[in-house]
């Protein structure tokens, strides 16, 4: 029998900024519902990649002083680059495509050729209003406050000589497909796609800008480059070779099972995408799922509001696989939710330390110890069943019926929750069976405790294998500790109880979710936030200058003067005060206090020319008098104030005059 295909997409990522747990959440959920294909037996192919054309890439280069090609070189392929985020999530993708790539450019030329040739494309003059951070051109009725409805900021009116798609044209058919089929999931983003977009009337769409270069260009026009979102969405067709011959398995793949794409790119994906496709006389993709925000505060993530989550943090905190799957356990996939440190700690407390964790390490403990990490033959059948025995194997042989039902909906945190439910059932089961007491008795009840562990080791292979998909590496862990070779991690072996052998070599090994101190791991993720926050910011910072004047006379009236420093010492019981003696020229030692212990040992200061204000009022500082004030540069580096006494050269005689 041919080998099922699955073909599986995630959105091409914008490399304008270091990508964040939003981002990771999406390539997540796609990579656990690729390796969950993978273990049903299908033939997959998993593509993700980056979207790095349009006037925002352009800007922001620009703004950095590089090349758009060496700005998002950097950002795709360089440390804590994209693919490295995906390397380090453990992203199983079998392919990942750069919209700059030479075959990318070159097929989408031929592409928005096809379409102009066919009739599809055509030249107009564009008038409307268009959001330069999301490249995207908008109605007056869309705008929501006269704003960009996506993203909420300004936008502004654009009117260039541009060519248009026959969006109106594919409207009954876009609309057939929307309401009739289920191309689009969930079923509750259809009536929103429909009553915005479609009921209102579909205009045709504006395909090419004249007022950037960073685009794919359009061969025929010069001058003219090709919308990013035309070049974008193509990204799942030529990835597989369409129109090019970097790849040969367009034929093989196409149409795609699943797009998964955040909710605010379904409209390009559900109504652009397909009727762009009809244009060009291509199948169309099976399902396109519109997943949730992870919020935080409220809000969606972004780099402008600076409200982003480092996924880099948090995995080495607490472990990749940890991360993953709390990111799919929690979030029912369609919605929005809320995250924060709070939550994922004690997801991993509950689901994985607690549960689990303690499933894992209680079953293969009590193996070792009362059996010497082997079960005896024949324990599989032993004893007659009690109902909590029936119990757990029934729930433990249903599950793999249950988790693909529920995987095949696309509700990967409801898959989860069948697991965790038998997960539960048979830690309960131990609370049931009591093996410390049974093995009190071993003449008597050894049989029995073998049964109960041989239960419990078979429910946590069956548990294991359906967890693969999410927590790939801790699952590999697993199967070691409970003795299950490959041939029993399998779909196949996931229905059938008992595939585990009675004699697997059983051993302790380590705890593979430790448990996690919350107020103490709150407050490194706070404190690790704040460094990352303080790295960012801007190296040299000084005060901006003032622009109200002074008068030539009120400035002549400060009386600055060259001092030299004969003495220096730190003033008893303040931690900022350093008390100077100088000599300023007059014959007489000039006393001035300064707050500036934190920078400078008194001794190195000894000798050094200085400048001061000479005729301030005295003022008294801890009970002693300052005359006067030192005078000194200041700026800010990484957020820290730093200070730099003015020195000056020392040929210079104490007492001389600034001016
Ligand atoms: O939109 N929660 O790229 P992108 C969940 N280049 N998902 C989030 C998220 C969050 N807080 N923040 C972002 C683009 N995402 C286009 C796609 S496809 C042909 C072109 C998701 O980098 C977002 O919903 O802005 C989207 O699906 C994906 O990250 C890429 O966003
Ligand atoms: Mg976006």
């Amino acid at each position: 029998m041919e080998q099922k295909k699955f073909y599986i997409t995630t959105p091409i990522y914008y490399p304008s900024d270091k990508l964040h747990i939003g981002h990771t959440y999406c390539t997540v959920a796609t990579d656990a519902m690729a390796r969950y294909k993978r273990l049903c037996g299908y033939d997959v192919c998993f593509l993700t990649g980056t979207d790095e054309h349009g006037q925002k890439i352009e800007t922001k280069a620009k703004e950095a002083g590089v090349t758009p090609k060496e700005f998002v070189d950097k950002i795709v392929e360089g440390p804590q680059g994209v693919k490295d985020l995906w390397k380090l999530m453990n992203i199983s993708n079998d392919r990942f495509i750069r919209t700059t790539d030479d075959y990318h450019v070159a097929a989408v030329q031929k592409i928005f050729k096809k379409m102009y040739d066919n009739g599809d494309i055509y030249k107009g003059a564009y008038k409307g209003k268009y959001c330069t951070p999301c490249e995207s051109f908008w109605t007056e009725s869309q705008l929501v406050d006269g704003c960009c409805p996506d993203c909420g900021r300004p936008v502004v009116d654009a009117e260039e000589e541009a060519y248009f798609f026959r969006l109106s044209k594919y409207a009954d058919k876009v609309r057939d497909l929307l309401e009739n089929t289920d191309f689009l999931q969930p079923r509750s983003r259809v009536n929103e796609m429909v009553k915005n977009f479609i009921d209102p009337g579909l205009e045709d769409l504006c395909v090419s800008r004249t007022s950037f270069t960073w685009g794919v260009p359009v061969d025929f026009d010069p001058g003219h480059v090709v919308y990013v979102w035309v070049d974008a969405l193509f990204n799942y067709t030529t990835a597989l070779g369409f129109l090019n011959d970097k790849y040969d398995d367009y034929d093989h793949y196409w149409p795609a099972d699943y797009h998964f794409v955040g909710k605010e790119i379904v409209r390009f994906h559900s109504i652009i995408w397909p009727a762009m496709l009809m244009s060009m006389g291509m199948p169309l993709p099976k399902h396109v799922f519109g997943h949730g925000w992870l919020l935080l505060d409220g809000g969606k993530m972004s780099k402008s509001k600076g409200n982003v989550v480092d996924p880099y943090i948090l995995a080495e905190k607490f472990g990749v696989d940890a991360l993953r799957f709390f990111l799919m356990r929690t979030f029912p996939f369609g919605s929005d939710g809320n995250f924060s440190n709070e939550l994922l700690i004690q997801t991993i407390n509950t689901d994985l330390a607690n549960d689990l964790g303690n499933l894992l390490s209680r079953t293969t403990a009590m193996v070792g110890k009362y059996f010497g990490g082997q079960l005896p033959e024949g324990c599989k059948s032993w004893g007659a069943p009690e109902s909590f025995d029936t119990d757990l194997i029934s729930m433990a042989s249903a599950l793999r019926d249950a988790y693909e039902a529920q995987m095949e909906a696309c509700a990967p945190h409801n898959a989860l929750s069948e697991v965790f439910k038998v997960i539960q059932r048979a830690n309960k089961y131990i609370d049931e069976t009591a093996p410390w007491a049974l093995a009190k008795d071993m003449e008597a009840n050894g049989k029995r405790l073998a049964h109960v562990l041989y239960n419990l080791l078979e429910a946590t292979r069956i548990c294991g294998i359906l967890l693969t998909p999410f927590m790939p590496e801790s699952m590999d862990k697993l199967f070691v500790q409970i003795g299950a070779g490959a041939d029993i991690q399998t779909w196949d072996s996931a229905a059938v109880w008992g595939s585990l052998s009675e004699t697997a070599a059983v051993t302790k090994g380590e705890n593979l979710f430790p448990r996690i101190d919350m107020d103490k791991a709150i407050a490194e993720l706070e404190a690790a936030a704040e460094a990352a926050k303080k790295a960012a910011l801007p190296a040299i910072e000084v005060e901006p200058q003032l622009t109200e004047k002074v008068d030539f006379d009120t400035f002549c009236k400060s009386d600055f003067r060259a001092v030299k420093v004969k003495a220096c010492e730190n003033v008893k019981k303040s931690e900022k005060l350093l008390k100077f003696t100088l000599d300023d020229g007059t014959g007489t030692d000039r006393q001035i206090l300064s707050g500036i212990a934190k920078y400078y040992k008194p001794e190195d200061l000894v000798g050094k020319t200085l400048v001061a204000i000479v005729n301030l009022p005295p003022r008294k500082m801890m009970g002693q008098e300052s005359c006067g004030m030192l005078i000194s540069a200041v700026h800010t580096e990484k957020g820290e104030e730093k200070l730099h006494l003015l020195m000056v050269d020392d040929a210079i005689p104490a007492g001389a005059k600034l001016c």
